[in-house]
């Protein structure tokens, strides 16, 4: 009988919290407030994704309500251009005209952009007050909403016109993680395989973070994840959650040098680079143009597992195992327009985990695991670019 629950503890002492993931789970979101030491017949904050149906919205709204909490519902639009401490700032004026007091949670139900702006709002409002996640991406499901990074964008204070990209957040974890993958229903088929590209990443940690077998199963389940069979969808996102608290749990603040939370970043140095140019495009037209953050990486994986071939630091044949994987997902695997190699390269190098002068990469050293380097050759770096140029 296939499995459609499942409960992933993330263990950080008092900090401490529990995962809930099962179709239907925000229709008992007000049982999880209740379980979450929220005081009876509070107002609850839920800031929720305009884009959202609406019918998601009023399950919470009832199932608060039910168990006696007063639902407060409060619209965002989730871009990023739109994740900045004005919106923030809005946010938490909009919480004290209601007069939101310390225990009273902030209910985050969206994707990564809600849940990171919720969860900022949550840890500076009165410095701090409880925040329960609640994803409506696959992104957000397997990755955003758990492990306490909340985070708004600034604009480049050098005019630029980039969006300096979280530039500004606190480590605030959840009091409780709720997970309906019905919310995946009226996902766009884009964002859901933008979500693949992150389990895949997780995949090749696997073997580090007790799970060896993830990126294999991926590869086998792929046709019922992507048709968005529930029993899969469950089992992937608990698998993933599990591994991404395994990392948590290790580094909970990105304090560690090597293994750590360091490595989450698998694949996004690359990504980073090419993701906010803005006329890139999965397809090469202007239509689909910008890069999805899932398409980035996607790529990213690609260009970082054909570096470590050739920098010699993996076997060979790896590159292509990873980019049949990320075919077989859909996501790109090849990008027109990109820049120079050059330019690239000194994109990378403006990239945040550069430590004294030197370019720090993830790079895969084996099917299901990865490991930090800071002494890459250039030239091995410009080959995993020309793996993914169109
Ligand atoms: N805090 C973390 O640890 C962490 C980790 C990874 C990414 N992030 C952040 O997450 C953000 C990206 O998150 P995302 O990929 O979830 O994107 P998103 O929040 O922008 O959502 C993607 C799109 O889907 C829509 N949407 C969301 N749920 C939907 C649903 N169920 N049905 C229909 N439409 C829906 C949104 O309105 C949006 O248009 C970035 O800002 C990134 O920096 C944070």
């Amino acid at each position: 009988m296939p499995t459609t629950e499942a409960r992933v503890p993330v263990r950080l002492g008092p900090r401490s919290y529990d995962v809930t993931i099962a179709p239907g789970a925000l229709g008992r979101l007000g049982a999880s407030v209740n379980a979450s030491r929220t005081p009876a017949c509070s107002p609850v904050a839920l800031v929720f994704d305009d884009r959202l149906p609406g019918s998601l919205v009023s399950t919470c709204e009832r199932s608060l309500a039910a168990a006696g909490f007063r639902p407060l519902a409060h619209p965002l639009k989730a871009t990023e251009s739109n994740k900045t401490l004005a919106r923030a700032g809005e946010l938490l004026g909009w919480l004290a005209i209601h007069r939101l007091e310390r225990p009273h949670p902030i209910i985050a139900l969206g994707g990564g952009i809600v849940g990171d702006l919720a969860g900022f709002a949550a840890a500076t409002y009165r410095r701090g007050v409880p925040v329960i996640q609640c994803p409506t991406t696959l992104l957000a499901m397997v990755d955003a909403s758990v492990g306490g990074k909340t985070a708004v964008n600034l604009s480049d204070p050098e005019g630029r016109g980039e969006l300096l990209k979280n530039m500004v957040g606190a480590f605030h974890q959840p009091r409780a993680v709720v997970i309906d993958t019905d919310a995946l229903d009226s996902l766009p088929d884009r964002h859901f395989r933008s979500g693949l590209a992150e389990c895949i990443k997780h995949g090749m940690l696997g073997a580090d973070f007790g799970d060896p077998q993830l990126l294999d199963w991926t590869a086998d389940t792929l046709d019922r994840i992507a048709t968005r069979k529930p029993d899969s969808l469950v089992a992937l996102i608990g698998r993933n959650l599990s591994i991404k608290a395994s990392v948590v749990q290790r580094d909970e603040r990105e304090e560690l040098d090597l293994g750590g939370r360091a490595l989450l970043n698998l694949g996004h140095t690359f990504a980073h680079a090419i993701e906010t140019i803005p006329t890139l495009s999965p397809d090469g037209g202007p239509g689909l143009a910008p890069l999805q953050h899932g398409e980035a990486v996607a790529l990213g994986l690609i260009a970082a597992a054909t570096t470590s071939e050739a920098a010699g630091r993996c076997p060979t044949g790896l590159a292509a195992r990873i980019g049949a994987l990320i075919a077989a997902a859909e996501l790109p695997v090849r990008l027109q327009g990109l820049p120079s190699t050059q330019r690239l390269l000194e994109r990378m190098a403006h990239d945040k985990k550069v430590l004294s002068g030197k370019l720090r990469l993830i790079l895969p050293v084996d099917w299901g695991r990865a490991a930090v380097f800071d002494d890459v050759p250039p030239a091995a770096i410009a080959a995993g670019w020309d793996a993914i140029r169109g």
